[in-house]
């Protein structure tokens, strides 16, 4: 029986590391010029803080989770998003306690939901996200949208479209959610009966539905920026006016609901707007959840955050035609002719590599013309052949690839010359 990766599940192949490497790495710089302080959670967490956080009428609670008993009877999921677990965390840790407020938090890491597999939509994925907690100020919702624009900038993306929305306050939700109510109450039974149940329970996800998103009511359904209260009309104006004075582009889309329960007021995603880019256009989604650091058993607290998955800003690069710019190069490539030789190579392998240079040789016994080969396969930057004579006379010739140049220098100088040369 030949054994595949589980569905939704992949690989990720050493030709292919060194692009993720590149972006963990830029993602790592812009974190610290933004002060976003890494923190690593459990992959699992007890089920209820999901149920709780991200809510029990959403898709992924309902459909989308690896649940499962432990051995001790307790019921656990791996997490499907970093949200819940980071707040768990801020409260668990009392971390509303610093004195600097907002606490910035990032994270990087594999995220589980059992989704249907599709271009963009896997079962296990990396999610690189970041949580302000602690501040209500509407500069704060400028600052993690401009972040993640700044990601996709830096990575060499232009194919950008924000969009942003507004979900105000509780008592705009409880307008809104009686208007939806309304509207779809009299031909709810032309719904799917997912949305038949979320009528009464939750209204506003309805709109999210994957099924029912060309039903014509959906389309004329009354939009939630109509119900915005004074202040929460007031805060979207101040993020829109901070987002302007940082020169970010936005559209508005009054529809933009997002498919966790926890958002209030600014509501984002980032798509891609590249041709090539398959049938899920976002790359990145987040938005404000005053509310769910008190849910999950903390102070009333507020915060904001967003998510992105490394897929599919991968995909978005290859849809652009993008080619980050991977360091992946080889120093030395090391050819020994003969067991003497050989040992001497192991020798000067480790002299070079503990100076940093990286250096590699055959370990398969092939013939010189086959570990030159490989030497201009790996585009090693230079050569050394040794055989008696280089161990007899304690130099090498070292041969730079590209220039097809060559200078004899002794065993002992080595070191010092690729330093110099490299
Ligand atoms: P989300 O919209 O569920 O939000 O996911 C955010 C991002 O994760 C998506 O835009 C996408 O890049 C990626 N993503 C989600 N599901 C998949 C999948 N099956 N395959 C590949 N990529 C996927 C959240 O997770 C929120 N926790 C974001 C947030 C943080 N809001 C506030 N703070």
């Amino acid at each position: 029986m030949a054994f595949k990766v589980p569905r939704g599940t992949q690989d990720i192949l050493p030709e292919q590391t060194p692009k993720w490497q590149k972006v963990e790495s830029i993602l790592r710089q812009l974190t610290h010029v933004y002060r976003y302080k890494e923190i690593r959670t459990p992959i699992f967490e007890q089920t209820e803080l999901f149920q709780r956080g991200v809510g029990d009428t959403t898709d992924i609670v309902q459909k989308e989770m690896y649940t499962f008993d432990d051995r001790g009877g307790r019921s656990l999921t791996l997490r499907p998003e970093g949200t819940a677990s980071s707040v768990r965390a801020y409260v668990e840790h009392k971390m509303f306690g610093s004195p600097d407020q907002p606490v910035k938090l990032s994270y990087m890491g594999p995220m589980f939901r059992y989704e249907r597999q599709q271009a963009g939509r896997y079962r296990q994925f990396v999610q690189f996200g970041v949580e302000a907690i602690g501040s209500s100020d509407p500069a704060i919702d400028a600052e993690v949208i401009s972040l993640a624009m700044d990601i996709y900038q830096t990575v060499g993306l232009k194919d950008l479209k924000l969009v942003i929305n507004s979900l105000g306050d509780k008592e705009t939700r409880e307008a809104h959610k009686t208007a939806l109510i309304q509207h779809f109450e009299p031909s709810i039974s032309e719904f799917c009966s997912d949305c038949q149940n979320r009528l009464a329970k939750n209204p506003l996800r309805i709109l999210d539905c994957k099924k029912d998103h060309e039903h014509p009511l959906m389309k004329t359904a009354p939009a939630l920026t109509d119900y915005l209260t004074e202040s929460s009309a007031q805060y979207f104006a101040d993020v829109k006016k901070y987002l302007d004075t940082l020169g970010i582009t936005y559209v508005v889309d009054p529809n933009l609901v997002r498919g966790l329960d926890y958002y209030n007021h600014t509501a984002f995603e980032i798509m891609s707007t590249s041709e090539g880019f398959g049938a899920i256009t976002t790359l990145c989604g987040g938005g404000r959840y005053n509310g769910l650091v008190e849910d999950i058993g903390g102070p009333d607290v507020p915060g904001i955050g967003f998510a992105m998955s490394i897929e599919r800003l991968l995909l978005a690069l290859e849809a652009e035609g993008v080619e980050l710019d991977v360091e992946d190069h080889l120093d030395i490539y090391l050819v020994a002719m003969g067991d003497e030789a050989k040992l001497k190579s192991a020798e000067l392998l480790s002299t070079f590599r503990a100076k940093g240079i990286s250096a590699d040789m055959d370990y398969v016994d092939r013939k010189m013309k086959a570990q030159m080969k490989s030497a201009d396969r790996l585009s090693a930057k230079f050569v050394l052949v040794i055989g008696e004579s280089e161990l007899e006379e304690m130099s090498v010739n070292v041969k730079e690839m590209e220039t097809g140049n060559q200078e004899k220098v002794p065993f002992s100088d080595l070191v010092n010359y690729v330093l110099e040369h490299k």
